[in-house]
């Protein structure tokens, strides 16, 4: 090697180590408050379920104006451990059939998560604490124990911002009562071209129409954390719009401990990710809720939580119960 080329080549090693990919220090989080957040397992309650007052008695009150959140943030606790079982449900208005036609044996119904976020001006950090309890294994997925999303919704898609995970989840979806066989992963409502009790089949709304919801930045963004006790987690970055796709790149970085039954998790997003990411920015409305599978399981047999409100500050973030 040229004396003359030497340094050049020193030079780029140096930038190379001095700037390692950023995996940014995490917060210390006994210094930030947590949020109760309790998860629990929905079994086919689908969007299109929730919207029909035969099935569920809420759907009116929906339909005018109240949010699914502001209902129920509370009663996960009593709901989760009957539909689990796959037997007759009998919750605050009598009897209703079973949501569960095939209840997994001895799964616990729901558990709850302490929930921290945390701003550092270059990175969002979302941070769960929970214990899944005593999980049989499903055998559904043979990779991953537990699976922890956080899907984040940038306040552009008016049914997630009022039904959280619900605008996702339709009734024609893998696993779910109107699929018949069908593979479709979730989706948004506004990209087909009609919604029935059924959910939105095959049919996309017109291509201007999806090139209108693309440009308004309507989009889930859907971060995911897959883990194995004293293994490393694998981090994974998703995008729902007409359907859940791996996003181009990954930006989430996921950590994860297991110790005592308690998996401690944190996953991180720079606040700029750059196009197709929402950027971003300090005291606009976001809202987030959070799936976690646990016991080896896949699809639609996962605990889930209603959405709350994510506020990001100067030196931190918020995270509020919606009212
Ligand atoms: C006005 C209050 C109200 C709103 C808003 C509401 N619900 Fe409900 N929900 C109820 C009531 C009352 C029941 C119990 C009777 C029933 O199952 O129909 C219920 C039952 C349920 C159940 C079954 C619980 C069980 O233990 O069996 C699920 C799941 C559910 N709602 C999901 C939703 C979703 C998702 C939304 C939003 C799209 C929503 N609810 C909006 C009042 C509400």
């Amino acid at each position: 090697m040229s004396k003359l080329f030497r340094p050049l080549v020193t030079a780029a090693f140096a930038t190379l180590f001095a700037a390692p990919l950023a995996h940014a220090a995490a917060p210390d989080w006994a210094s930030v408050p947590g949020h109760e957040v309790e998860l629990f397992y929905p079994g086919q309650s689908s969007f299109e379920w929730a919207l029909t007052p035969d099935d569920m008695s809420g759907a009116t009150d929906f339909r005018k104006g109240k949010d699914c959140a502001v209902c129920h943030i509370g009663e996960e606790k009593d709901m989760g451990p009957q539909i689990v079982t796959g037997t007759v449900r009998t919750f605050k208005t009598g009897p209703k059939p079973s949501i569960e036609p095939t209840p997994i044996a001895g799964k616990p119904g729901a558990f709850p998560a302490t929930v921290k976020v945390a701003n550092d001006g270059t990175n969002l950090y979302v941070h769960l604490e929970f214990n899944e309890g005593a999980q049989p294994n499903s055998n559904q997925d043979p990779d991953y124990d537990t699976k922890v999303t956080v899907m984040f919704d940038n306040g552009k898609d008016p049914a997630a911002n009022r039904a959280g995970c619900w605008a996702a989840c339709h009734d024609d979806e893998t696993g779910m009562p109107s699929a018949n066989g069908a593979t479709r992963t979730m989706y948004l409502a506004r990209t087909r071209a009609k919604l029935t009790r059924q959910g939105g089949g095959d049919e996309l709304a017109p291509a201007d129409t999806l090139a209108t919801l693309k440009a308004s930045g309507d989009q889930l963004e859907y971060w995911q954390a897959l883990l194995n006790p004293g293994q490393p987690a694998k981090p994974a970055t998703e995008i729902v719009f007409d359907k859940r796709a791996a996003a181009p790149t990954n930006i989430v970085t996921a950590d994860a401990t297991f110790a005592g039954g308690v998996w401690s998790v944190t996953i991180s997003r720079p606040l700029n990710a750059g196009a197709p990411f929402t950027n971003l920015a300090v005291g606009v409305p976001y809202h987030i809720a959070f799936a976690i599978h646990a016991g080896h399981t896949a699809h639609r047999f996962h605990y889930v939580s209603y959405e709350r409100d994510l506020t990001l500050t100067a030196s931190g973030a918020t995270l509020t119960d919606p009212k």
